[in-house]
C-alpha cells in the first residue's frame, strides 16, 4: 500500500466517552474527519465541545472508545503502545496554550528533549537540529536562557521550536495564542503560517476568529460533533 498517497488523517465514527460517577460524557460523539497533507485546519467551538479531546486523540495522547483513526495510513488501533509512541515521535509536534517548557532546562535543552527518546540520534546531531529549530523561530540569541528568563511569546517560540525540531508532518496546536497578548499572538500565528507554507500540516484549536481565518478550512465542533 502506498501510504504517502493516503490522507494524513482519517477518522470515522470516532467517539471518546468519559465515565465518571456512572455518568457518561461523550466528549467526541461520532467524528468523521479527513485531513490531507499540507492542509491548515482550524477547530472552533464553545468551551467543553471536545476540541482538546480531539487534539489529544489526533496526537495519540488519548485513545478513542469507538471508531477508527488512521494516521499516515496506519490504523492506530491495530498497533501497540510503543508503536504508537514511535509514530507520534516521528509524525507529530505539539504546541499547547501553556507552553509546557521544563523550567529547569534552558531553551536549547527543552528543544533537544524530544530527541532523548529517539534511539540512534547522536548528541551532536540533536544539538544541530535544535539549533536549526531555534533559528527558525528567531530564538538563537536566547538559546541558553531558562523559561523564567523569557517572555510568554518567547517561551511559545521555544515551544514551537521543540515541536518542529524533529521535522513532524503534523503540527497540533491547542489555543497556541491563548496566553499571549494580541500582538505576540499574531507573531506566533505568523510562525505557524510560515511552517504551513513550508509544507507542514497544521491542525489548530482557536477561540480567535481572526486567527481561524488564516486556516484553509474551519471546522466547528458542538457537543462532540462536527457541525
Ligand atoms: N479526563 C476527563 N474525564 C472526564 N471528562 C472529561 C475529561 N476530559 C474532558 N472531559 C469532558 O469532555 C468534554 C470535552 O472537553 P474538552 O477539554 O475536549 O473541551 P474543549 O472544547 O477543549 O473546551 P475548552 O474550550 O474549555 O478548552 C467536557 O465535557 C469535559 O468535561
Ligand atoms: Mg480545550
Amino acid at each position: 500500500m502506498n501510504t504517502d498517497a493516503a490522507p494524513l488523517i482519517e477518522m470515522e465514527n470516532l467517539e471518546r466517552a468519559f465515565t465518571t460517577d456512572e455518568v457518561i460524557t461523550y466528549a467526541l460523539a461520532g467524528i468523521a474527519l479527513e485531513v490531507r497533507r499540507g492542509e491548515f485546519v482550524a477547530i472552533e467551538g464553545p468551551s467543553g465541545c471536545g476540541k482538546s479531546t480531539l487534539l489529544q486523540v489526533l496526537g495519540l495522547l488519548d485513545e478513542p472508545t469507538a471508531g477508527s483513526y488512521r494516521l499516515a495510513g496506519v490504523p492506530t488501533d491495530e498497533i501497540d503502545r510503543s508503536e504508537q509512541a514511535r509514530l507520534r515521535n516521528r509524525e507529530i509536534g505539539f504546541v499547547f496554550q501553556s507552553f509546557n517548557l521544563i523550567p529547569e532546562m534552558t531553551a536549547i535543552e527543552n528543544v533537544m528533549l524530544p530527541f532523548m527518546y529517539r534511539r540512534g540520534v547522536e548528541r551532536s546531531l540533536r544539538r544541530e537540529k535544535a539549533e536549526q529549530a531555534l533559528a527558525e523561530v528567531g530564538m538563537t540569541p536566547r538559546a541558553d536562557h531558562y523559561p523564567s528568563q523569557l517572555s510568554g511569546g518567547q517561551q511559545q517560540r521555544v515551544a514551537v521550536a521543540r515541536a518542529i525540531a524533529g521535522g513532524p508532518s503534523l503540527l497540533l496546536a491547542d489555543e497556541p495564542t491563548g496566553n499571549l497578548d494580541q500582538e505576540t499572538g499574531r507573531e506566533i500565528m505568523d510562525l505557524l503560517d510560515a511552517l504551513h507554507e513550508q509544507g507542514t500540516t497544521v491542525v489548530m484549536v482557536t477561540h480567535d476568529p481572526d486567527h481561524a481565518t488564516r486556516a484553509g478550512r474551519r471546522i466547528r465542533l458542538l457537543d462532540g460533533r462536527i457541525q
